[in-house]
């Protein structure tokens, strides 16, 4: 026998059980996405790999070392898989000229890839819920987007999942704070590890998002950030701060929060549980004001998030969140020569009346196929005899209880079938 072939590690099927709370998830959020007025868009999955190059930034722990890039063996082109979602959505967005006239509010839901060491809720291929604004420089949208988190959090029933904050400010801003972090961290070279002196020319930043322990006092004393803001990026921060405290919304301002790609300024958040253990950022972004220049199109202010869905829909199944599957309607039994050329038209027309129908395929007896009737979730077995189907009548049998009142089978003609369906349907909503 041939050896069988596994999925590749960290791309992880979702089977039945599990795939029901994905899309009870994407049910929830699309319709969350729709009361902000996001609209979806649909992008490619491989793009070309100078655009994550330019995007994300050379000196990043994805570009450096967890793209899937290949060259196309057709026609030489360097090609990624992408890793995230804000750079093709920006490439979108300039190549179709699609915040030309008025500003943009867009989502996205799909697989992203990063060769990273997979654990809980840390994978290979993994899933996001992106969304992106683009043409609104005020910080009322990026007050607006985390309000948004809360309110997903809410619908979602999850609990503990609280919001930090901090701000990047401009590139000159950071281009100063950068000379001084150099001029810091050069002082304490004999501590910085490997990882670290690394980084000291070419990302200082990403030093103050180390989680060395050896490092952490050393760190904690280093110039900050917010110290360099100047009063218009200090006056967008406290816009931002302000639309939260108004609406009673908790956060914590944290000024390690550099974020793990280049393109940001000014806000960036993040959503973080302790519920996941070591991956607890459930949801992160931030404003990203040059990027769209960055890759060629007019200068255009932008915003925006992900969210992770593996670690959400974690969470939902750990938090007990159940999602209510309906279980099918009819279960659809039948046998004999008359009654299997009758069956398929009674449930196409079941079907027609919105009624939900699992049609026994495969034969066998009648006990057997009850069998797998009682055992469907389905509320009613719609059975077909020979006897039946001669008669043009099916026989209708109640699978589930119905209060202290008897559930009895009874016959009824094919006409009328989906009739009583629906009445026991009400029957069974009023008791
Ligand atoms: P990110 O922080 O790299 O940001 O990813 C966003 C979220 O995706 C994370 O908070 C996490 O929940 C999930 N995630 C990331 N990597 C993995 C992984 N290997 N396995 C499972 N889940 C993962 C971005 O991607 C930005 N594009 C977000 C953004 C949009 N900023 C502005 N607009």
């Amino acid at each position: 026998m041939s050896q069988t072939i596994q999925s590749v590690r960290g791309m992880n099927d979702i089977l039945p059980g599990e795939a029901e709370f994905w899309e009870l998830f994407e049910e929830t959020v699309r319709s969350w996405l729709k009361s902000y007025g996001y609209r979806p868009v649909r992008l490619p999955i491989v793009e070309p790999t100078p655009l994550f190059k330019r995007a994300i930034g050379e000196v990043t722990d994805i570009v450096e070392k967890e793209m899937y890039s290949f060259i196309d063996s057709l026609n030489g082109e360097p090609l990624t898989l992408r890793p995230e979602g804000t750079a093709g959505c920006v490439r979108a967005v300039i190549q179709h000229k699609l915040a030309a006239q008025h500003p943009q509010r867009l989502y996205y839901v799909g697989q992203m890839f990063r060769h990273e060491r997979p654990q809980k809720g840390r994978y290979r291929q993994f899933n996001q819920v992106g969304v992106e604004s683009f043409g609104f420089s005020g910080p009322d949208v990026d007050a607006e987007q985390i309000l948004m988190g809360a309110r997903l959090w809410d619908d979602l029933g999850l609990n503990g999942i609280s919001l930090q904050l901090n701000s990047l400010g401009q590139p000159d801003e950071r281009a100063k704070h950068r000379a001084d972090l150099i001029g810091y961290f050069e002082k304490y070279a004999d501590q910085l590890d490997e990882e670290a002196k690394r980084r000291l020319y070419t990302n200082p930043l990403r030093i103050l998002d180390s989680k060395n322990p050896a490092m952490q006092e050393m760190i904690s004393g280093a110039p900050k950030l917010m110290d360099h803001l100047g009063t218009q990026s200090m006056a967008h921060f406290e816009g931002v701060q302000q639309v939260l405290r108004d609406a009673g919304l908790p956060y914590a301002i944290n000024p390690r929060l550099v974020r793990g790609l280049d393109y940001y300024n000014l806000t960036v958040f993040e959503w973080v549980t302790e519920q996941l253990g070591a991956q607890g950022t459930v949801c992160a972004g931030g404003r990203y004001d040059g990027l769209v220049e960055q890759l060629g199109g007019k200068p255009m202010p932008a915003c925006g998030f992900a969210m992770g869905v593996e670690r959400l829909v974690t969470l939902i199944r750990e938090s007990g969140g159940e999602p209510v599957l309906e279980g099918i309607d009819v279960y659809l039994v039948h046998q004999g020569d008359a009654a299997s050329r009758l069956a398929p038209r009674v449930a196409e027309g079941l079907r027609d009346q919105g009624i939900d129908v699992l049609f026994h395929c495969g034969g066998g007896g009648f006990k057997s196929q009850m069998r797998k009737a009682d055992a469907s979730g389905a509320s009613f077995a719609v059975i077909i005899g020979d006897d039946e189907a001669n008669a043009g009548e099916v026989t209708l049998k109640p699978l589930r209880a119905n209060g202290d009142k008897p559930n009895e089978q009874k016959r009824v003609s094919v006409d009328q079938v989906a009739d009583e369906i629906m009445n026991s349907f009400l029957d069974w909503e009023e008791a």
